[in-house]
């Protein structure tokens, strides 16, 4: 054995999502690219805007001494500054620099949380569907990542919450707009489970974290708007990047963000910062810092993506799927007319469409769709989903 036995078993496994990818890669050097329909990756198909554009060179060309050096583990506090003053209307509640750790994407953002909090054994809850690298991030600090179901049109439900917490659970981790199914969850469901973290705290005398990852925050559609966590509860930590809502995700700058009523937050920012440096990110790089810094706010015109979501919706309910309408990000999660997601997968594969099997994500009986593609890979994959439907139901 040369390499260890935790990565060796996950490579045997192997993610749904890079399946697909190896698969798509076969099929467009056999057909190809332009004819295979490939809604396997999340990967944004929008341009950053013109304004990040213009901060990058600017950004270079003010280039001084000392701006490639190492800086503070948490970022520059400028910048952290700056995107404390952002987040403080954003969220509503007043934050800090000194409240706001900057990471390598919203990935680097989450291991550092986790990385922090977890003790060996140490329990995470999440509801499903879910965004399935997170069993990674869990189990790469010695935790154990636990699923609740969601309800069927993938509301938080939060009596399913209650009844998998244990004496182990340190953290419940939701994510809003929602990767794979793209529902907000509402205020009333995090008031209530701020009240039931509130109750679970004081009852085992242990702080239970509740962490929010947000990355799709700005990708809302119909004026839908994603409630702030930190007005529900005190012990709440958010996770964040540009990598979906500005299209940077190669360039890895996120951001951590802690309520400033947490209850633990000094020792809590001291922790992250050290992981942030012992992780091997030591700080978030240098020169993407500095762009985001006056950026603060911005996003790729999201019409576009809500245009998309139309398009694939209206087609697919023409050829009879069934689906919640997402309100976020840019994937959508329809039931699959066979129980047997994989079989149904492949059965659209054979027409050149790529898509996701939802039990890759906790969500058996569906499939993902990432619609970050062009219009017209929508338009010429509809009647390949059509005549797979039809396969179906005969
Ligand atoms: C729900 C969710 N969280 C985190 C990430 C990682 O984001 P980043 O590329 O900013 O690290 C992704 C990426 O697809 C995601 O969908």
């Amino acid at each position: 054995m040369t390499i260890a036995k935790n990565i060796e078993a996950i490579l045997t496994k192997s993610s749904w999502i890079r399946k697909m990818f190896e698969e798509g890669t076969r099929l467009k050097a056999l057909h190809g690219a332009d004819k295979v329909y490939d809604f396997s990756l999340g990967n944004p198909n929008l341009e950053p805007p013109d304004r990040f554009q213009q901060a990058l060179k600017d950004a270079v060309n003010a280039s001084a001494p000392g701006s490639h050096g190492y800086m503070p583990n948490s970022g520059y506090p400028h910048v952290c500054e700056a995107v404390a003053a952002y987040l403080s209307g954003e969220q509503k509640i007043r934050i800090t620099g000194k409240e706001v750790i900057m990471t390598c994407g919203a990935a680097g953002a989450l291991n550092v949380i986790l990385k922090t909090i977890l003790d060996p054994g140490d329990e995470v809850i999440t509801p499903a569907p879910y965004f399935v690298e997170y069993n990674f991030y869990v189990s790469n600090h010695g935790g154990a990542l636990k699923t609740v179901l969601t309800r069927p049109d993938f509301t938080l439900d939060c009596n399913a919450i209650r009844a998998a917490i244990t004496a182990n659970t340190k953290a419940v981790l939701i994510n809003s707009p929602n990767n794979p199914t793209g529902q907000i969850y509402s205020r009333e469901s995090l008031a209530e489970l701020g009240a039931l973290l509130r109750e679970q705290s004081k009852k085992s005398g242990r702080t239970l974290y509740l962490l929010s990852d947000e990355p799709y925050r700005k990708i809302v559609y119909d004026g839908a708007a994603v409630p702030s966590i930190f007005s529900f509860y005190p012990d709440s930590i958010v996770a964040s990047s540009y990598s979906k809502d500005i299209s940077v995700p190669g360039e890895r700058i996120g951001f951590i963000a802690v309520s400033p009523d947490a209850s633990a937050k000094n020792e809590l920012m001291a922790g992250m910062a050290l992981a942030n440096r012992i992780l091997g990110f030591v700080s978030a790089p240098a020169l993407m810092q500095r762009v985001i810094a006056v950026v603060q706010g911005i996003s790729v015109d999201v019409s576009i993506y809500a245009r998309k979501r139309d398009l694939l919706c209206e087609g697919l309910w023409a050829c009879g799927y069934e689906f919640t309408k997402p309100s976020g990000a840019f994937y959508l999660f329809p039931k699959t007319p066979d129980p047997d997601d994989v079989k149904f997968v492949r059965a659209l594969q054979e027409e050149l469409i790529l898509a996701v099997p939802g039990s890759g994500f906790g969500g058996p009986g569906h499939f993902r769709i990432a619609y970050c593609v062009d219009d017209s890979t929508i338009r010429n994959a509809m009647p390949g989903f059509r005549k797979v439907m039809e396969k179906f139901r005969e």
